[in-house]
């Protein structure tokens, strides 16, 4: 199929036998399809890495699976993937090779952008990055005034951001429980003002991660952070050498801030904001776990990345989960995803989710600039479990809408749960296998009534199931089964971007709200009037001044 074709992917014979498929199958309950094959459970499951991925709990038979397929290789994803494996420019609004997967690439790979191996830089920073960690964390790396650090600050946002603090949340067991780790994000000024009020600058060190060091929230808190710095050690401009680092592609801006760039960690224009944390945004991380829990990490992305790009299609987990997606969204109108992880150490795994699908496949104009006719991302949404069960569940169980749902658990707790909590996971992972299976197979009105419920109260207990589920088990939460899950819900998300034609890799849907805030800016400080602002804001505006007694 050609580019020009796949812009009318919703009128190709594999789409269009999807939607036929669809109709034959019409309300088909997954009662129905267990009963029909005893081994569905075990059939219905693929394994990658030290992650255990059961499918069956969906509305699907081996038909689907084969539509589901045929549809991928009409759309040829194989074909994108290895163009961006290869390191070609497959990010074509901005003209760049999407190179994620060479973060963790190992050290003799060649994998060449414009006629240059990137694997040796690649390597390069991870050895500055590793040295620099090991510093911090013996303690030879001190503060101007020649205390230990004791404290980080991680100042950045969105792929800056939501990575590392994410995958620190994830890995605290790992960390050196001795340093104090914290993350700012937001240009609401009570972020930084937490993350530092009780702490001591002579033992901080503040790391700024920006991809482009022109991202205004990032500079407006780390000029802030300066300003706390140099107050609160009485010192000049010669103390920000011990206490910042930048993380960026933008050594000049670096150096404008007035960081010296030899405290800079490097990464490329190759590697997108959301797919950065295994690169040098993740420098804070790598001062918390250490550099070898950092490898580990690599290590379990390449996994996955090794397995999206030799397995075979019908044993292919990412496709497979894309393929999943595509189903539910386009062939029966599912507008959201849940990911449900039953970790409280997956806290932030939901809200980093939400930047890598829906930055990335948030899109509604095709490769080719033409607008596409059929439904791209889903809203994506979710917080750990069991905490959700008893807040909005109750709308996944009886609502109105279909949400397909991921669930993700662990066999083991975390190494260092102190030993009377141990005993919980049972309890935990109890609720994690009780909800696919409720959602599932719900409850029928016949099994209420052998309840002996009322009959007026049976229509509210009745159950009618068939909410579609992914169970992904792995039997500890590890860095390497971080860096697994992570790459497989990238290789996902790109999957559905090459099949829904959309380039998956810019986000020039930001870019309005930001000019907007800048000229907005004016008009809340100084009065100053914004040619063109609509009567609603001009109004807002007004009342804001007006409240703020100006
Ligand atoms: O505004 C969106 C965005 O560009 C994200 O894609 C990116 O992760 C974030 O801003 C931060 O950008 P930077 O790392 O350049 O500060």
């Amino acid at each position: 199929m050609n580019a020009d074709s796949r812009t009318r992917l919703n009128q190709t014979p594999e789409w269009q036998a999807l939607a036929r498929h669809r109709e034959e199958l019409g309300d088909v309950q997954l009662r129905e399809l267990f009963a029909a094959s005893p081994g569905r459970g075990a059939g219905y499951t693929l394994a990658v890495g030290d992650l255990h991925v059961d499918y069956s709990k969906h509305l699907v038979t081996d038909d689907t699976l084969r539509l589901l397929r045929e549809l991928a290789a009409a759309t040829d994803v194989f074909g994108l993937r290895d163009a961006m494996f290869r390191g070609e420019k497959i990010n074509i609004t901005e003209n760049r090779a999407v190179l994620h997967t060479a973060l963790r690439a190992p050290r003799d790979a060649v994998i060449e952008v414009d006629g240059e191996n990137v694997v040796p830089g690649v390597h390069a920073v991870l050895d500055k990055m590793a040295a620099f960690a090991e510093k911090v964390r013996s303690g030879e790396w001190t503060g101007h005034t020649g205390k230990r650090i004791k404290n980080i600050v991680n100042v950045g946002i969105g792929g800056s951001d939501l990575g590392p603090a994410m995958a620190y949340e994830a890995l605290r067991s790992y960390t050196d429980r001795d340093l104090t780790v914290r993350f700012v994000s937001n240009v609401d000024g009570a972020d930084l003002h937490e993350a530092v009020r009780d702490l001591d600058p002579a033992e901080t060190l503040f790391v700024i991660a920006s991809k482009t060091f022109t991202t205004i929230e990032t500079i407006t808190n780390a000029t802030s952070a300066r300003d706390w710095l140099l107050t609160g050690l009485k010192a000049g401009q010669e103390a920000v050498a011990r206490h910042f680092v930048a993380l960026s592609t933008n050594a000049a801006k670096v150096s404008d801030f007035g960081i010296d760039t030899a405290n800079m960690f490097e990464f490329w224009d190759w590697v997108g904001g959301r797919y950065s944390y295994d690169s040098a945004i993740g420098l804070s991380l790598m001062i918390a776990i250490g550099p070898d829990r950092f490898r580990e990490m690599l290590d379990g992305f390449r996994l996955v990345d090794e397995h999206f790009r030799t397995a075979p299609a019908e044993s292919n987990v990412p496709l497979l989960l894309g393929l999943l997606g595509v189903w539910y969204g386009n062939f029966h109108d599912a507008q959201s995803h849940a990911v449900l992880p039953y970790s409280h150490y997956l806290s932030r795994f939901t809200a980093y989710l939400q930047q890598l699908d829906m930055e990335s496949n948030g899109k509604y104009v095709g490769r080719d600039g033409q607008p596409v006719e059929w439904q791209t991302g889903p809203v994506v949404w979710g917080t750990p479990g069991t905490n959700g069960q008893h807040a909005y569940y109750q709308l996944i169980h009886q609502g109105t809408k279909l949400i397909p749902a991921d669930f993700i658990g662990f066999a083991e707790p975390v190494a260092d749960l102190l030993p009377g909590l141990v005993a919980q996971h049972d309890l935990l992972m109890a609720n994690f296998f009780a909800q696919t299976q409720a959602l599932a197979f719900g409850k029928t009105p016949d099994e209420v009534r052998a309840e002996g419920v009322p009959e007026e109260l049976v229509p509210h207990k009745t159950f009618k199931g068939n909410h579609p589920t992914t169970t992904i088990l792995a039997k500890e939460l590890t860095p390497s089964v971080l860096g697994q899950l992570i790459a497989l819900y990238e290789h996902k998300v790109f999957v559905q971007g090459a099949i829904w034609n959309i380039d998956s890799f810019d986000q020039w849907g930001v870019e309005l709200g930001k000019v907007l805030a800048k000229r907005v800016e004016p008009a809340l400080t100084e009065g100053a009037e914004v040619p063109g602002l609509d009567a609603s804001t001009t109004s807002l505006v007004a009342t804001y001044r007006q409240m703020r007694g100006r």
